[in-house]
């Protein structure tokens, strides 16, 4: 399983710091770019994701929960995402297009939905995306309480996936901790994102073995 810390929950006045955790300690770095529109908070943009490329070795996962994602694909791939991924929720009909774009910029397109959205929405995609992120929380916020149905859609999603032979990867986010990280091991997860129990934890660099270790 990967680990891949969410800067949303890092100290801003020392990402360095914060950075050099992931680069020595984790597999990928997840950057959440929220535009107070798709989702009632906002993050950070350019000028953080461009800092973190310039002193990240690990690769560069934005998820990006904005409306339009389209208008940003490519300034995010050129400041060295090898991940983007988009809600369905904020493309519908343009889903195909927004995976395309993506790719063309020789980026990886994950497909991205809210607890509440019916997994069989994006079951069209499974055979086009690199990986699917499944929120286990509503996106907008850290240190949300993790959603139990989530397994359930994380084997739904296995599932589709291995009855259309599709190697893509499964990423959730939200409300991850150690305490349920062996669960969604087991559920057979690729990617776990944690923001707040990795960077709010007195030993970031124990956290991350210790989601790692499940
Ligand atoms: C929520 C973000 C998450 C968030 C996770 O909208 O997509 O990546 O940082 O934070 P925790 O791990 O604290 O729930
Ligand atoms: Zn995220």
């Amino acid at each position: 399983m990967l680990i891949a810390p969410s800067l949303l929950a890092a100290d801003f006045l020392h990402l360095s710091k914060e950075v050099e955790t992931v680069n020595a300690h984790a597999d990928i770095f997840h950057l959440d770019i929220m535009d107070g529109t798709f989702v009632p908070n906002i993050s950070f943009g350019f000028p953080v994701v461009e800092a973190v490329a310039r002193e990240a070795r690990k690769p560069m996962d934005v998820h990006l929960m904005i409306v339009h994602p389209e208008k940003y694909v490519e300034r995010f791939a050129k400041a060295g995402a090898a991940m983007i991924s988009f809600h369905y929720e904020a493309a519908l009909d343009e889903t195909d297009t927004v995976i395309d774009l993506i790719h063309s910029f020789g980026v990886k397109a994950g497909i991205v939905i809210n607890p509440d959205c019916p997994v069989e929405k994006i079951f069209p995609y499974l055979g086009k995306v690199d990986y699917v992120l499944l929120m286990s929380v509503f996106a907008g916020f850290g240190g949300q309480k993790f959603i139990e149905d989530t397994y359930a859609r994380i084997r739904a999603v296995k599932a589709e996936l291995k009855r259309i032979g599709s190697p893509a990867l499964v990423e959730v986010d939200g409300g991850v901790s150690p305490k349920n990280a062996g669960r969604l091991a087991k559920a057979g997860v690729d990617i776990l994102v944690a923001g707040s129990a990795v960077f709010r934890a007195e030993d970031p660099a124990a956290a991350v073995a210790a989601l790692r270790e499940g």
